[in-house]
């Protein structure tokens, strides 16, 4: 596939971030779009905005759909084929997904379970709904969003990851079977699997939201604590991110300030991951690492497996052996 236009494609998660730059891009490359996100105003703006800046014959819709839900993946499937007038798709963005379920010990396990549901189950029904339809287009493409979190299940000392690392192992391992799978059953679909390093979105604070906590300005004290519980703020006292004796209102502060520097520091854009997504779908990669940070970090732990997890070791391994492409994004 060497171009989008005239194409029909499909991104979920479509509100903010990476997915609300795919649906501008794609539609500005002449590729008609059906996005969803379970926020539907967020998706409503994505659409008007990707409408604006598209071609006119261009169809661009925003539907809610929480991708976790298969019975509203199916809703979402079936609203989109009939407000596009199509029987198939070309392109799906399997692209929503949420940060949480840190800790296996610690964190509820209803918390744990949502983000797997989101993070997991949301690229299965997908692949599930919209599988029938790719292979319809004579020319489909399948692009699962998993993260470095797909290779590595870490986030440094200190820091569970467990859910998100769980359910992006299983999508980077789903995509890489589905190769084989594909080649030998239906040759006209392939597949991709996207592994992004740190990439500047809202993640942060969508993730909040998608616990059903409000903005950090408007939680609670007892919401504050359960968030971040007393030997977590001790923690962050000592490692100088919080000031000692701090309120309730320091650690709203700290959280919307951790939100943006996610967002506002990141080496890489939204924009910019975006188009290195579209860039690596033209060129018929299935391995669409972003960040100078993913590919390291992929480099470091395939020379030394062991030290995965020995986070000096494997500290080291990446100051000492740069990864092949490292320098660019
Ligand atoms: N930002 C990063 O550094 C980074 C790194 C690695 C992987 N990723 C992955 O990239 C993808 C996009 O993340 P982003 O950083 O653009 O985040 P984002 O929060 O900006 O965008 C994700 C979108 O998914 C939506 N969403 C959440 N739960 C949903 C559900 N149940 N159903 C439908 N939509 C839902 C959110 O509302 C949001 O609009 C995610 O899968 C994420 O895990 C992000």
């Amino acid at each position: 596939m060497d171009s989008f236009t005239g194409k029909l494609a499909v991104v979920t998660g479509g509100g903010s971030g990476m997915g609300r730059e795919l649906v501008r891009q794609l539609a500005a490359q002449g590729c008609s779009v059906a996005a969803c996100d379970i926020n539907a105003d967020t998706v409503a703006e994505t659409a008007a905005m990707a409408r604006a800046g598209a071609p006119p014959d261009v169809r661009v819709t925003g539907h809610a759909c929480d991708v976790s839900d298969e019975a509203q993946v199916l809703r979402f499937r079936d609203e989109l084929l009939e407000q596009h007038d199509s029987d198939h798709v070309d392109l799906v963005f399997s692209n929503a997904g949420i940060g949480g379920g840190e800790s296996f010990i610690r964190s509820s396990r209803e918390h744990w379970e949502r983000t797997f549901a989101v993070d997991w189950w949301g690229v299965y029904y997908c692949a599930r709904a919209f599988m029938p339809l790719l292979i319809a287009s004579g020319d489909g493409v399948l692009v699962n969003t998993s993260s470095v979190n797909g290779f590595w299940a870490a986030l440094g000392p200190g820091m569970s990851n467990t859910a998100y690392s769980t359910a992006k192992f299983a999508v980077r391992g789903f995509s890489e079977a589905l190769i084989e799978d594909l080649r030998t059953n239906a040759p006209q679909v392939r597949v991709a699997v996207v592994m992004p390093g740190h990439v500047g979105t809202d993640i942060v604070a969508n993730s909040l939201r998608a616990r059903g906590l409000p903005e950090p300005e408007r939680m609670s004290d007892a919401q504050l604590e359960e968030l971040i519980p007393r030997d977590v703020q001790a923690k962050l006292i000592r490692a100088g991110l919080l000031a000692e004796g701090a309120s309730a209102d320091d650690l709203r502060q700290m959280i919307v300030r951790m939100n943006a520097d996610f967002r506002d520091k990141a080496p890489v854009s939204a924009a910019q991951a975006a188009a290195i997504i579209l860039d690596g779908v033209r060129s018929g990669a299935w391995r669409i690492l972003i960040g100078k940070d993913a590919k390291t970090i992929d480099a470091a732990v395939r020379a030394k497996p062991e030290a995965a997890y020995d986070y000096a070791e494997l500290f080291s391994e990446m100051t000492q052996a740069p990864a092949a492409g490292a320098s660019e994004q």
